[in-house]
């Protein structure tokens, strides 16, 4: 079975910031969404959104976009009827060795430390929630609230994954761990 590296480096930078900003307070609403008021706010959101992103390139939950052409569409040397299926797989662009370097299967947040348009070097290359008309109406609800998230458990607990975990991605509308992810959670 393939043996899973946890990071843990990154669990505690991130745990880290978050004890840095709000202590032993709950975080909330507010904290999260002005999180760039100030400097060591910044460092929260940076590190806990780099983690954030680079799961989502790995991972990312639409792993593909279908598209169907209505109406006669030129695209770049491509002259397509209406009726064509388009479909652009994610999950493969957030690998293409290309655009993220040869180190594009790592988990490295680092890679988002001067955001996201640097690490894509100006590109659309990371879309884990589209662009354009079509782009998630919920992204920075799901972002918010993943943050929130990982922030309570970090300031609570530590964790680690449980020897019984397999790493089998598989797509079932979105993309999820077949067998689950089983943690196991200590507290700090
Ligand atoms: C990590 C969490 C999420 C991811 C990765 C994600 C990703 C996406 C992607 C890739 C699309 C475009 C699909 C396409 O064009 O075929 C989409 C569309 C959409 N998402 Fe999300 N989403 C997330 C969470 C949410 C949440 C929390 C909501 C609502 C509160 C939401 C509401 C929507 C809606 C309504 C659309 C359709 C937008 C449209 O077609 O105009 N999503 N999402």
């Amino acid at each position: 079975m393939e043996t899973r590296k946890m990071y843990l480096d990154w669990q505690h930078r991130a745990r880290e910031d978050v004890l840095q900003v709000f202590g032993d307070k709950k975080p909330d609403f507010d904290g999260l969404s002005h999180l760039k008021v100030t400097i060591t706010n910044e460092i929260l959101h940076a590190q806990v959104t780099m983690i954030l992103n680079e799961v989502l390139r790995l991972y990312p939950s639409v792993v593909l976009l279908d598209r169907t052409v209505q109406n006669k569409t030129q695209l770049g040397n491509l002259t397509l009827p209406p009726g064509v299926h388009l479909y652009l797989p994610t999950v493969l662009v957030h690998h293409d060795r290309e655009l993220w370097s040869d180190d594009e299967t790592e988990f490295n947040p680092e890679r988002f430390s001067e955001g996201v348009s640097k690490a894509t070097k100006g590109g659309l290359c990371f879309s884990p929630f589209e662009w354009g008309p079509q782009a998630c109406i919920g992204q920075n609800f799901a972002m918010m609230e993943a943050k929130m998230a990982l922030a309570l458990i970090l300031q609570h607990l530590t964790f680690e994954l449980s020897p019984s975990y397999v790493h089998a991605s598989f797509t079932f509308i979105t993309l999820q761990p077949q067998f689950g992810a089983p943690i196991i959670l200590h507290k700090c």
